[in-house]
């Protein structure tokens, strides 16, 4: 868990201290909205390569570096939960055998995948996501981007991300960042 612990107020060293231990300790135990479930929709397959790189030089659009993770509703990471991610290329098509992966979390819960921002499909940008752990229940939703015209902020804005755009070995890159959270089966 990244914390940034802010002196505010605080001059003696073991207020301080004490401070960082209960700002950690309930920012650990706080409980997480459930991330929104959408339908699979019709380009949904089960065939996804195992990879966190979909994409390759000379495609269309531009890359999209993805930080991901995957936790609970209780706050604590999931680890080895399997993501499936499949999305329209950079130029909005979709495709059987490309733009489709499958991956665990770490065991912070994180990932890192390395795409193309999707381009126009159907409405908003998007990203499929579907989220398996046999002690949660399995998370289908998308992943969608702040900024996008067609995205409906009322209906979904809970699930768009936000992105940044950086240059990285001279090309222009985009990073963006995205928390999906799962709901123990056990209800809790
Ligand atoms: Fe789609």
């Amino acid at each position: 868990m990244h914390m940034t612990c802010l002196p505010v107020g605080l001059r003696r060293p073991m207020g301080l201290i004490i401070f960082c231990l209960v700002w950690n300790v309930s920012a650990a135990q706080q409980p997480l909205e459930p991330t929104p479930e959408t339908a699979l929709g019709p380009e949904y397959s089960s065939d996804a390569q195992a990879t966190t790189r979909l994409w390759a030089p000379g495609d269309p659009g531009q890359r999209l570096h993805l930080r991901g993770r995957v936790l609970a509703s209780t706050g604590q990471p999931i680890a080895g939960a399997q993501v499936q991610v499949w999305q329209a290329d950079g130029a909005g098509a979709y495709h059987d055998d490309r733009y489709r992966a499958t991956f665990p979390s770490g065991e912070d819960g994180g990932f890192r995948l390395t795409t193309a921002l999707p381009g126009q499909y159907w409405g908003a940008k998007h990203i499929h996501v579907v989220v398996m752990h046999p002690d949660y229940a399995p998370l289908p939703t998308r992943i969608l981007f702040k900024g996008d015209p067609y995205l409906d902020e009322a209906v979904h804005g809970d699930l768009a991300v936000s992105l940044e755009e950086v240059h990285m070995e001279g090309s222009p890159v985009l990073l963006g960042g995205v928390e999906l959270v799962m709901r123990p089966l056990n209800g809790n």
